[in-house]
């Protein structure tokens, strides 16, 4: 019988909670301990994994002799965190956005390359069951030849921002709304429909005018297989968090979200008519368990990342350079 795999989390925020629970839903993982600067938060941690062990300093549950370890601290911290955990010859998994800047997530892209354990980046829109069977129906080319795909991160962080511990490091300027929380639905596109060459992007500020950086930015982009594409991206929007979502093809169209039972699903049948299909999901936004479990498997069986520190990367430098040319005016900025 395998040894269980001995986990660590940086962080005890709710979504930290996920991956935890993430770790105690997989058979063969187990969490040896987790770390949080906060004492409320790491014993509200404690009371749930009572055999676990308590940190205030990462470096400390590093010596801990984890097998694995999976970093849910804000993105400032990543590059710190997985690099040395990757040095000491652990498997990392890591919340997105992978960095904030294209130097720090080549900086992990490298020691993750140099090191033969596994890293993944925590993308988990790719684990959200609407936007997996929206990919399943564009593989199978049910919507023939993809022409156009948009998506959007429209959310509210007045809250957040209004919340010391959540809210400060979301307040720094690297940390604008493109780069932190637009990289899901970017990265969501770039899922679907491949690489991007080239962005160009626009952006104001109404909502919050204290904010370092603006609150609303909208990109076009062109993909390298000849796709073009849209992403809207608000950390201020009046209104419930949604990743709406919709992919053209020749012979069909997607319209998702991560939020609703079903998504609506046009395709042309054999006799060439268009009809119109409404296919059940399960809504499920924050599906770390599914990611944990992958990440597990891939480590228990030796499988191959797919979500891979190169992909992570290529998230963060699509963000980065929407923001780069909304900064410039709209101008075009080849990646
Ligand atoms: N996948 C998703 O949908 C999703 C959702 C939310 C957040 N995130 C990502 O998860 C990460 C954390 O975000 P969050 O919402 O949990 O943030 P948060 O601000 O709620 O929590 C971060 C926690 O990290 C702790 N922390 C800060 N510095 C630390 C240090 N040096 N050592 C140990 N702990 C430290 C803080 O005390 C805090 O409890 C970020 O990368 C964020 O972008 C992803």
């Amino acid at each position: 019988m395998k040894n269980k795999i001995r986990f660590g989390v940086i962080g005890c925020s709710g979504m930290a909670l996920r991956h935890m629970e993430g770790v105690k839903q997989y058979e063969n993982a187990t969490l040896v301990a987790y770390c949080d600067l906060d004492d409320g938060r790491l014993a509200a941690a404690g009371e749930l994994y009572p055999d676990a062990k308590a940190f205030k300093d990462y470096k400390e549950m590093l010596k801990e002799g984890l097998d694995a370890l999976i970093v849910v601290s804000p993105d400032q911290l990543h590059r710190e965190m997985c690099v040395e955990a990757l040095n000491l010859g652990m498997h990392v998994l890591c919340e997105k956005p992978l960095a904030l800047t294209e130097e720090d997530a080549k900086a992990i892209m490298d020691a993750a390359n140099a090191s033969d354990k596994k890293f993944m980046v925590g993308q988990i829109c790719r684990y959200t069951p609407s936007f997996v069977k929206a990919k399943e129906l564009v593989d199978a080319g049910r919507i023939g030849e993809l022409t156009f795909v948009e998506s959007e991160y429209a959310h509210d962080y007045g809250h957040i921002y209004e919340d010391p511990l959540r809210g400060n490091w979301r307040k720094d300027p690297l940390r604008n709304g493109v780069v932190g929380g637009g990289c899901h639905a970017i990265d969501l596109l770039r899922w679907i429909a491949g690489d991007v060459i080239e962005v160009c992007g626009i952006s104001n500020k109404k909502y919050y005018p204290e904010l370092p950086y603006d609150d609303t930015h909208v990109a076009v982009m062109k993909f390298e297989n000849g796709v073009i594409g849209k992403v809207f991206v608000s950390v201020a929007v009046k209104r419930n968090g949604t990743l709406r979502s919709v992919f053209y093809g020749t012979k069909g169209t997607i319209i998702t979200d991560n939020s609703s039972e079903s998504i609506t699903f046009f395709y042309t049948d054999d006799e060439g008519k268009l009809q119109t299909e409404s296919v059940p999901v399960d809504v499920n936004s924050h599906n770390a368990v599914a990611e944990v479990a992958e990440f597990c498997d891939i480590i228990d069986n030796e499988k191959e990342v797919l979500t891979t520190a190169l992909e992570g990367y290529k998230t963060v430098k699509t963000a980065v350079s929407i923001v780069k040319s909304a900064d410039m005016g709209g101008v075009p900025v080849k990646l």
